[in-house]
C-alpha cells in the first residue's frame, strides 16, 4: 500500500523522485497554480509557457512530464491540470484537486517517491489530494508476472511507492486527522477494487466470506456467516433460489461495527453477486465478460464497515452481504418458479437475470428486523439505470424524499456523482403474478424503477430506505481518468462513510 507523509519540507528542498504540481486553464493559455512557485523559479518565471509549447492546456486530464531544472531536488517535474482558473475569491474544486491528484499518481506508476504541491487552501483540499494521490496509485497485478523472474519489470508495475503532501501542515491536529481518513478511505476503497477485480473462479461467496471474516478480526468487528444450511434454516428463499443452481453455495454475512456512545445505527445492504451469468436466462454473449463486478455493492458495503471501524465513528453500522453465484445447471432455479422469501412473500422468477432484488429483498427484511435508523442498499441492479444515467452515475431511489436528498447532496460532496430517481406507482403493477404474490420482473421501460419498488416491498415499514443503483459506476470499462483505473471503482464507498460521518455528527434526522 502506498504510504502517505505530510511533508516538513517546500517543494524547493523536498528530495524524491518526482514533485506534482498543478495548472489550470486560462483564457490564454496555461496558468501556474499556487503550490508551484518554486517550479517556476527553476524555470526563470516561464513554467506556463514552457507547458505552454509542450501542448499543456491546464484542462482536467492534462498531464506533462518535465525534466527538473536547477534549484529543484527532484528530477522530474510533473504538470497537471486542474480545470478552468477558479473565480476571484474562489478556489479549486476539491473534485478537481483529486482528479489532478489521481491522473499524477497514475502516470507515476513504478515510482518511489512524489512529492505533491497542489493548490492547497483548506484541510479538506489537502483531505483531497491525499485521497486522489492513493486512489490513483493503485495497480491490480496479482493475475500478472506471476511467474516472471524479471524483478525490474515487477517493479516497474507497482504503484508509486510514497505520496509526500506539500502545503499541509504536518503538525496541525486537523492536517493528521485529514490525512489518516484519506489513508482508511483510500485502503479500503482499494480493497474493493481488488475484490472487484478478483476472477469470480476465484471469488465466489464462500471465499468473499473469508476475507470479510479476516477484516472483521483484524478490525474488531463482529461477524456472522449463515452458509447454505443455515439459510435453508432459516428460510432465506431468495438468496437461495439465486444460489441453487451454482457448485459454490450462497452466504449472508452480516458484518457489524458498533460504538458505546452511538445514538443512531445504519445497515448498509450490498448486492453480492460474485458472477452473475444470467442463470436459466443467460445473458448472451458480450453481456456477461465483466459480470464479476455484480458483488460490486456487497464490496462498498463491506469497505465501507470496515472504513468506519477504521475511523471509530460514534455510529452503529451493521453491514449486510447477500453473496451468490447466478448459474444455470440442473439445479438451477428456473423461470416459473415460485421462491418463498424470507420475509414469508411468494416471487414468481419470471426471469433467472433478475436475481439482485431477489437476494436483496431476503437481506432487506433480515436488517429491517434490527429497527436500524436508516437502511441503505448498494447494487449494481439494472442496465436500465446505464441507460439513464450512463456509466458514470448511480441512481438514488427510496421511501423518503429528504434522505434521497441527503444522499445526493452527501455524493456530490464527496465527488461521486449521483440523481435522484422516481419510484411512480403506477409500475408496481406491471409486477402482478399469475402464481405468487409479487414476479421479479415487469415492464421493461423504467427497468430500474421497477427493481426499486420490488425491493421497497421488502423494506420494514416506516424505516427511512434509500437504493443506489451503481450498475453505470461500478466498473469502469473505458480509458482511466484521474483517480479513476479500469475495472472495479470502489463507486459510493465515500458517499456511505460520509453518511455514518454525518449520523455520528447527528446532522441527520
Ligand atoms: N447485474 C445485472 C445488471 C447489470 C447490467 C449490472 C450491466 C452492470 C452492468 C442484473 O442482474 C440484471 O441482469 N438485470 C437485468 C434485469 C432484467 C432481467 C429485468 C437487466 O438490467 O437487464
Ligand atoms: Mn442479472
Ligand atoms: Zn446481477
Amino acid at each position: 500500500m502506498t504510504a502517505l507523509t505530510l511533508s516538513t519540507s517546500g517543494a524547493a528542498t523536498l528530495r524524491a523522485d518526482a514533485l506534482v504540481v498543478g495548472i489550470a486553464k486560462g483564457p490564454k493559455g496555461p496558468v501556474v497554480a499556487a503550490g508551484a512557485e518554486a517550479v517556476d523559479k527553476a524555470f526563470d518565471g516561464k513554467l506556463a509557457s514552457v507547458l505552454e509549447t509542450l501542448g499543456a492546456s491546464g484542462g482536467e486530464g492534462d498531464l506533462t512530464k518535465l525534466p527538473a531544472l536547477s534549484g529543484l531536488k527532484t528530477p522530474l517535474v510533473v504538470a497537471v491540470g486542474l480545470g478552468p482558473v477558479p473565480e476571484k475569491d474562489e478556489t479549486y474544486p476539491a473534485e478537481a484537486l483529486r482528479r489532478a491528484a489521481g491522473t499524477a499518481a497514475r502516470a507515476l506508476v513504478g515510482v518511489k517517491k512524489a512529492g505533491f504541491a497542489l493548490p492547497i487552501a483548506s484541510v479538506e483540499d489537502a483531505e483531497a489530494v491525499a485521497e486522489g494521490a492513493l486512489l490513483g496509485a493503485y495497480n491490480f497485478t496479482a493475475y500478472q508476472d506471476q511467474a516472471d523472474k524479471d524483478a525490474k519489470k515487477v517493479e516497474a508495475k507497482l504503484p508509486l511507492a510514497e505520496v509526500a503532501l506539500l502545503g499541509a501542515k504536518p503538525r496541525d491536529k486537523a492536517f493528521k486527522a485529514a490525512a489518516e481518513r484519506a489513508v482508511a478511505l483510500a485502503e479500503e476503497i482499494n480493497r474493493a477494487r481488488d475484490l472487484v477485480n478478483t476472477p469470480p473462479n476465484d471469488l465466489y461467496p464462500e471465499s468473499f466470506a473469508a476475507v470479510a471474516q479476516a477484516a472483521a478480526k483484524e478490525h474488531g468487528l463482529k461477524i456472522q456467516i449463515l452458509d447454505e444450511k443455515a439459510l435453508v434454516k432459516g428460510n432465506y428463499g431468495g438468496i437461495l433460489g439465486v444460489g441453487v443452481g451454482s457448485a459454490h453455495g450462497p452466504r449472508l454475512v452480516k458484518i457489524s461495527y458498533t460504538h458505546s456512545k452511538a445514538e443512531k445505527s445504519l445497515a448498509y445492504v450490498g448486492k453480492g453477486i460474485t458472477y452473475d451469468s444470467g442463470g436459466i436466462s443467460l445473458k448472451p454473449a458480450g453481456h456477461n465478460e465483466t459480470m464479476k463486478c455484480d458483488m460490486a455493492g456487497a464490496a462498498a458495503v463491506f469497505a465501507a464497515v470496515v472504513a468506519v471501524a477504521r475511523l471509530g465513528l460514534k455510529v452503529n453500522v451493521t453491514g449486510w452481504l447477500a453473496l451468490a453465484e447466478n448459474m444455470p445447471s440442473g439445479t438451477a432455479t428456473r423461470p416459473g418458479d415460485v421462491l418463498r422469501m424470507y420475509s414469508g412473500k411468494t416471487v414468481e422468477v419470471l426471469n433467472t437475470d433478475a436475481e439482485g432484488r431477489l437476494v436483496l429483498a431476503d437481506a432487506l427484511t433480515r436488517a429491517s428486523e434490527e429497527n436500524p435508523d436508516a437502511i441503505v442498499d448498494v447494487a449494481t441492479l439494472t442496465g436500465a439505470m446505464m441507460m439513464a444515467l450512463g456509466s458514470r452515475t448511480f441512481g438514488i431511489m427510496g421511501n423518503d424524499e429528504s434522505f434521497r436528498t441527503a444522499i445526493h447532496e452527501i455524493a456530490e460532496e464527496v465527488g461521486e456523482q449521483s440523481w435522484p430517481m422516481p419510484m411512480p406507482a403506477e409500475l408496481r403493477k406491471g409486477m402482478n403474478s399469475d402464481t405468487a404474490d409479487i414476479a421479479n420482473m415487469g415492464e421493461r421501460m423504467g427497468g430500474g424503477l421497477v427493481a426499486g419498488l420490488f425491493l421497497q416491498e421488502f423494506v420494514g415499514e416506516d424505516i427511512a430506505w434509500a437504493h443506489l443503483d451503481i450498475a453505470g459506476p461500478a466498473f469502469h470499462e473505458a480509458a482511466p481518468y484521474g483517480y479513476t483505473h479500469k475495472g472495479g471503482t470502489g463507486s459510493s464507498i465515500r458517499t456511505l462513510v460520509k453518511l455514518a460521518e454525518r449520523t455520528a455528527d447527528g446532522d441527520l434526522g
